[in-house]
């Protein structure tokens, strides 16, 4: 099973990357933050997660982590994983064009079977949103993608 993780470089999604690949799933983290990806790809921590390098270091060598700024990547996916964030302006009300656009980006990919996992801090209501989105593309939720 591979599991992508779009926000994988960052400090929720690259931690779970490295435990999902340490319980023996084959990961892929998606990131825009290209330079994080190239530390994790030699092997170090972008910033401090005590313990976290060695399980790095073996997810590594039995490549089972890899890393992309491809969110096509999800195609390959059985699961994946959203963990970026939803800034909010400065009347404290969310932005959402960021995560929708992604969401967007993930459902021209996504397979049959697939399961979207929102793990990040996400806005009441957003999981509807992004079930009707999927709906309009013609996917039924919960029986050919599923979202939670
Ligand atoms: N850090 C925590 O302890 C914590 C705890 C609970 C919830 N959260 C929530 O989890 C979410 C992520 O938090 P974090 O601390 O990991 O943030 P972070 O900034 O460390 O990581 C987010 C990552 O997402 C990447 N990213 C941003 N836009 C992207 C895009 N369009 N495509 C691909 N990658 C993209 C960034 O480059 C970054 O690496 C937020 O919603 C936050 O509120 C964080």
């Amino acid at each position: 099973m591979r599991i992508g993780i779009i926000g994988g470089a960052g400090h929720v999604g690259l931690p779970m990357g490295i435990v999902l690949a340490d319980a023996g799933f084959s990961v892929t983290l998606i990131d825009t933050d290209e330079e994080r990806l190239r530390t994790v790809e030699d092997g170090e921590l972008p910033f401090s997660e005590p313990g976290g390098e060695p399980l790095l270091e073996s997810a590594l060598e039995a490549d089972r982590l890899d890393t992309t700024a491809d969110i096509g990547a999800t195609a390959d996916c059985d699961v994946v994983f959203i963990v970026i964030g939803t800034p909010i302006d400065e009347h404290h009300n969310p932005q959402m064009d960021v995560l929708l656009g992604v969401v967007d980006e993930v459902i021209d990919h996504i397979e049959e079977d697939t399961l979207l996992v929102f793990r990040s801090t996400i806005y009441p209501g957003t999981t509807n949103i992004v079930c009707d989105r999927l709906e309009d593309a013609g996917h039924e939720v919960g029986e050919d993608v599923y979202v939670t």
